[in-house]
């Protein structure tokens, strides 16, 4: 069966090495027979940048966001999807606010019943990250990889990831690293379910 993935893209540089790498893993995917969408989180228009905390949400059957912008409509789609994936840089010790914005209007995809059970749209959909960074592993994408795993397991969503530590500063580099690329590669095959 056809595999849809989306991605959503969160760095801030447009010829970045997170971009690079997740078109790689894309252009893999779609090899395979995946769909693919993007939704660009430095492209989107909101009325609202995050989620206000008005709870209406919860108050309706629907996984929508009741602020109605691009921001909430685009997070009503991942649902449609087999995996969401999130292709960041880390930015102190986390994900870009750009990302940040758009996880954060997720909350309408759970509902939250009094004695603490999740409803979750997102249940069987596989939560991926792609992360690149300057610096190392252990203590930065590593606490990175859990912001995204922990949630992932709440939602009932199995969590993959590829990440890039020591990841050079120009734009673009990391790509034209054979061992690099090659890994981005296996990963969107991966994600296609190869
Ligand atoms: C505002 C800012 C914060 C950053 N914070 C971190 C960090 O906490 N850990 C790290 O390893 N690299 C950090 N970096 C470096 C970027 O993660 C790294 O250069 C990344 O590969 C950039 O991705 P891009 O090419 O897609 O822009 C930071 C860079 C910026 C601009």
């Amino acid at each position: 069966m056809t595999r849809r993935i989306v991605c959503i893209q969160g760095s801030p540089r447009p010829r970045g090495n997170t971009r690079a790498m997740a078109a790689l893993a894309l252009e893999a995917a779609r090899r395979q027979g995946a769909e693919v969408t993007e939704i660009d989180a430095l492209k989107l228009t909101f009325r609202h940048p995050g989620c206000t905390g008005c709870r209406k949400c919860q108050a309706s059957e629907v996984f929508r966001c009741t602020v109605d912008d691009e921001l909430g409509r685009a997070v009503a789609t991942l649902p449609d999807h087999d995996v969401i994936l999130v292709a960041t840089p880390i930015y102190w010790w986390s994900y870009t606010a750009q990302i940040k914005m758009v996880i954060d209007r997720m909350f309408c995809l759970s509902k939250f019943a009094p004695d603490g059970r999740v409803r979750s749209a997102l249940a069987g959909r596989t939560l991926a990250l792609l992360a690149t960074g300057g610096g190392a592993l252990e203590d930065n994408l590593d606490l990175l990889e859990r912001q995204w795993s922990i949630p992932a397991a709440y939602l009932g969503c199995p969590f993959v990831s590829c990440l890039f530590p020591d990841t050079p500063p120009e734009a673009g580099a990391l790509a034209r690293d054979p061992a690099a690329a090659a890994r981005a590669r296996d990963f969107g095959r991966r994600l296609a379910g190869a």
